[in-house]
């Protein structure tokens, strides 16, 4: 970089991007970034990995903006000592991060690939020479394709090979990581999977979207048993999207329809892992969930977690003339700001979530383990990224987090999305939601300003500015 971008980045830094307040949050409280394997790993034919039901949704015309692919991606799969070096620089303690369950295990059943364990073995510990903690995601959405092919999450089966994939990765990876999320999202997995089809495998059949939610949360419940009884020391959540949804209006109609879509897309899933069991919100809206739940399943999905991981980037806001009980996915488009996503902007609904999560559902310690923005960044003429959206909703967030901490919500870490821009699922490379930029011609990596004030931030609230 020029020393003129470097004049400009601290500019700019100085003029526009106010630090948080001193002491805004405790000095011991773990700052982090965040990925996942398939979004920039590529190397999708390398290393003995088999393909997942991305490579193969990706790889189908039409299902992915331009028909972007994860075979390249941000080539992390090559430059992963370069990528953890970048994140020293970035001061981040912590980084999340998830192993690919087929290139681990490639036809979902069976040994470990030993390949992907070396790589996976050289990744976890070049972090940990860097002083950097990893909280390890078993899935981020890259189910094996055989196990696809053999009826994917609406078969129950599938629960109970995932459990198994657990104990062997905790097993090989146990004395590099001592954190780990079980599943990312499975909202995702279930109603955009299953359901909309928007996401990998493409199914657009809302019985099986139903079935797959419950076999998820079960997959949770088995595997969190299998590495219990692996590790027992090891520290086991899941990461959950909390939206908040909130009605259009005082009208009970609307109140009803807020009710349905918070059950569909926040209870489904909060409810039996923290709360012992589907409520009878979540039975009214999926009477078909029933039918999938097997003695001793609520008991297994409810076992006690070491901490609460909560993604958050939306409110949702219910009126009853749409669809809102069972599968609505996007937001009012009206909300005062938007990322390019046409997501809104709302940072209180991020202190909204928190609270909620810390009276109705737990008192564990609770992260945020995802929470950013994409926007239309591009690289300016003196080679800088001047990513000054991206730091308002940062500094926006993060005040709301702070603030949920002074009211008693025991938050004792933030992982912003994403470390770097990255293959954005459906959306291919098109969104853009990295505090690095990433140029895909010659992979490139900027740091863009978001990043600059992270670091900033960071060594700030931690006593070192
Ligand atoms: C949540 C998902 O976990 C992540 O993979 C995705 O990129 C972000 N949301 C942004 O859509």
């Amino acid at each position: 970089m020029t020393m003129n971008a470097s004049r400009r980045i601290a500019q700019r830094l100085d003029v526009e991007a106010a630090l948080l307040d001193p002491g805004a949050f405790p000095s011991d409280f773990r700052w982090g970034l965040a990925t996942a394997a398939y979004q920039i790993e590529g190397a999708a034919s390398e290393g003995g990995r088999g393909p997942s039901i991305w490579d193969t949704f990706s790889m189908t015309p039409g299902l992915t903006r331009h028909g972007d692919t994860g075979d390249v991606a941000c080539d992390h799969y090559h430059r992963w000592s370069d990528d953890l070096d970048l994140l020293v620089d970035l001061g981040v303690q912590d980084y999340r991060l998830s192993v690919s369950w087929s290139r681990l295990q490639p036809t979902g059943r069976g040994g470990l690939n030993p390949q992907a364990v070396s790589f996976y073995h050289d990744l976890l510990g070049g972090l940990r020479d860097r002083g950097i903690r990893p909280l390890v995601t078993l899935y981020h959405w890259d189910l094996p394709q055989p196990l696809e092919d053999a009826g994917g999450w609406p078969a129950r089966a599938t629960a109970e090979h995932f459990a198994e994939y657990a104990r062997l990765v905790v097993r090989a990876l146990g004395d590099l990581a001592t954190d780990w999320v079980t599943l990312n999202e499975p909202w995702c997995s279930a109603f955009l999977g299953y359901g909309t089809g928007a996401h990998a495998p493409g199914r657009r059949d809302e019985l099986a979207a139903i079935a797959a939610a419950h076999h998820l949360n079960l997959a949770h419940g088995l595997a969190l048993a299998a590495i219990r009884s692996e590790r027992p020391d090891a520290a086991v959540g899941i990461c959950n999207i909390v939206t908040e949804v909130l009605p259009e209006s005082d009208d009970p109609a609307d109140s009803a329809a807020a009710e349905r879509l918070d059950a569909s897309s926040n209870r489904v899933f909060l409810d039996p892992v923290y709360s012992g069991g589907y409520s009878a919100e979540v039975h009214a809206v999926f009477p078909e969930l029933a039918g999938h739940i097997r003695p001793g399943d609520l008991e297994l999905i409810a076992a006690p977690t070491d901490f609460v991981g909560v993604n958050h980037y939306q409110r949702l806001i219910a009126s009853h003339d749409d669809e809102a009980g069972r599968l609505k996915v996007s937001d009012h488009p009206a909300e005062p700001a938007s990322t390019s996503f046409g997501w809104s902007v709302t940072p209180d609904s991020l202190a909204a979530v928190l609270q909620r999560v810390s009276t109705e559902y737990s008192n564990l310690p609770i992260y945020v383990t995802e929470n950013g923005a994409s926007y239309d960044d591009y690289v300016d003429p003196d080679g800088v990224v001047a990513d000054t959206e991206r730091v308002a909703y940062l500094r926006g967030y993060l005040d709301a987090a702070a603030r949920a901490i002074r009211s008693g919500v025991d938050l004792r870490g933030y992982y912003a999305w994403s470390f770097l821009d990255n293959f954005e699922w459906a959306e291919g490379y098109g969104k853009r939601f990295g505090l690095v930029h990433v140029d895909y011609g010659t992979q490139e990596r900027i740091p863009k300003l978001s990043a600059h004030w992270y670091r900033r931030t960071i060594a700030g609230q931690s006593g070192h500015p």
